[in-house]
């Protein structure tokens, strides 16, 4: 049997941080992987979850099995983050929320789910997506398309491609939505461009699936879940996947979650006991210590509080090597107009660098996407000039 197995390609982002951790170099540069580094080049421990921490030590908690959704605190104050406490959707019951492995294994739970009673419906992702959307739903047993998003002329979203593509979808087609900081390019759509792609959407009856793995990273915590309070609000069956690693800077804790809103308090119920058959039949239940630390942040006003401050810095941090990288640029390679990534949201920058070029980067320790996306949130004062020598360089 295990003779005839063919080798598997590397994952096209964690085969990067492989290479990367592979590589002696010690002035090696990680622009893969989508991780938020401080200015020393360090992941942070945030204060917010070392003092949540501290205070779960205290307690000395057994490990017991979670419920399958998971924890209820956790659950709860996922829905006030995504919904917005006092939302309609919360005081009507319609949401149903399942702790999950990170936003990927959110995908994924809603990926089976959907494949389970919509089996024969086509899921849509933007060109370009996420690398690991296209893999994440096909191995779930659907046929993934894509739909127009990007135009490298001009950097941004080819809005009217784009809605051209949602009116052509099937009704009852998925269509996975980047809520904020879109995953690679960093092009966001207006708030007024929202607005047409949730009337196209509501209109033609597709099934939206809005995946957030970056709340707080664009305009801020409120101004980017935003979007996921107004497709609640148009009505119809609405998926939401929503991650904590970058937010809380918890990666290898693994935590998210998958909300879906329903149409009444009645059907929720009837979604959230097949929610828990999908999480029981994959890995039973989620694991307790991501969540706890998450649910004790978001529910004392004081860490809260100071994890939105810290995610603020990390969040203006960004912006600043944004501004730094464009500056330096223009100094460096002349003639090269990189003004868009200013315009960019998020961690990510869809550079333009071809894969050749991202191949010339890697033989100098310098590791980014062969697409030509850039991790932003990885530069800092002290690596940022080898990288803009290199990138003027490969130019
Ligand atoms: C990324 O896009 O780099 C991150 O979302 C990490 C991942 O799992 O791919």
């Amino acid at each position: 049997l295990f003779a005839a197995i063919d080798m598997a390609p590397r994952d096209p982002i964690l085969g990067i941080t492989e290479a990367f951790n592979a590589d002696t170099n010690p002035g090696k540069i990680n622009l893969g992987v989508g991780v938020y580094y401080d200015d020393n080049g360090k992941v942070p421990l945030l204060a917010c979850v070392q003092k949540a921490e501290a205070k779960l030590m205290e307690q000395q908690s057994p490990r017991t099995y979670l419920p399958i959704e998971g924890l209820a605190a956790y659950d709860k104050a996922v829905q006030e983050l995504v919904f917005g406490a006092g939302s309609p959707i919360l005081q009507e019951k319609r949401a149903v929320t399942v702790q999950a492995l990170g936003g990927t294994g959110a995908l994924k739970i809603g990926a089976d789910f959907l494949k389970r009673f919509s089996p024969n419906a086509e899921v849509f992702i933007s060109d370009p997506s996420w690398e690991n959307h296209r893999a994440l739903f096909e191995s779930a047993g659907f046929v993934v398309n894509n739909y127009t998003y990007y135009d490298p002329a001009t950097h941004g979203v080819n809005f009217e491609g784009m809605l051209e593509s949602l009116k052509a979808m099937p009704q009852g087609s998925i269509v996975v939505l980047h809520a904020c900081c879109h995953n690679p390019t960093g092009a966001d759509l207006t708030q007024e461009q929202w607005g047409k792609v949730i009337e196209v959407v509501t209109a033609n009856e597709l099934v939206p699936f809005l995946d957030m793995a970056y709340q707080g990273f664009g305009a801020g915590i409120a101004e980017d879940g935003a979007v996921v309070r107004r497709f609640a609000e148009a009505g119809g069956p609405l998926l939401i996947s929503n991650s904590f690693s970058k937010s809380f800077s918890l990666y290898g804790e693994r935590v998210g979650a998958l909300s879906v809103v329903a149409s009444n308090a009645e059907e929720a119920a009837r979604l959230l006991s097949q929610l828990k058959r999908v999480v029981r039949t994959n890995y039973s239940n989620p694991p307790t210590h991501g969540g706890k630390v998450v649910a004790t942040v978001l529910s004392t006003p004081e860490l809260r509080q100071l994890w939105e401050d810290e995610l603020a810095g990390m969040r203006v941090r960004i912006k600043e090597m944004r501004d730094a990288l464009v500056k330096k640029l223009a100094d460096k390679a002349p003639g090269r107009d990189f003004e868009f990534v200013r315009e960019q949201v998020g961690m990510f920058s869809y550079s333009g660098l071809t894969k050749e070029q991202v191949g010339k980067l890697r033989a100098e320790s310098i590791y980014a996407v062969d697409t030509g996306r850039i991790c932003v949130a990885a530069l800092n004062s002290k690596n940022i000039d080898r990288v803009v020598d290199a990138v003027a360089k490969v130019l």
